[in-house]
């Protein structure tokens, strides 16, 4: 019997989408208003999805307390209230959007589970704007 737990988190963090070794029309071209040279912010909407077997001696997929510990370590001690771009190094060579943030963190997180369950982020950058990834 499998199932799928999932824990809601969130943070603030700010950002700057745009390539250093493209000028700064062609930035504005494909990046619009998130490539404001002065960054902005986001208020971020994680939700991380762990998939195993229950487990028959405690009726647990994972223990929530221990997945809301993991995402507390990995994801908002490392992001909230920072510039993704400037000050967290995940990104000091990858563009901060939504898409790679969403990878990133699944690569924080996936190693602190066992390696039978499957992780999935859902990542919303707005209330109608989200990405999914799960390791593909
Ligand atoms: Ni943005």
């Amino acid at each position: 019997m499998k199932a799928t737990v999932s824990r809601r988190a969130h943070f603030n963090a700010a950002h700057r989408l745009y390539r250093k070794d493209w000028t700064d029309e062609k930035n504005d071209t494909v990046f619009g208003k998130c490539n404001n040279p002065n960054f902005h912010g986001h208020n971020y909407e994680l939700v991380v999805s762990v998939t195993d077997a229950i487990d028959p001696d405690t009726g647990y997929v994972i223990d929530i307390k221990t997945l809301k510990d993991i995402i507390k370590e990995e994801v908002e001690d490392a992001f909230d209230h920072k510039n993704l771009n400037l000050d967290v190094p995940d990104f000091k060579d990858l563009i901060p959007t939504a898409e790679n943030i969403a990878v990133v963190i699944y690569n924080k997180i996936k190693p602190r589970l066992k390696a039978t369950s499957l992780l999935e982020i859902t990542l919303y950058e707005t209330p109608r704007n989200f990405i999914t990834y799960s390791g593909n």
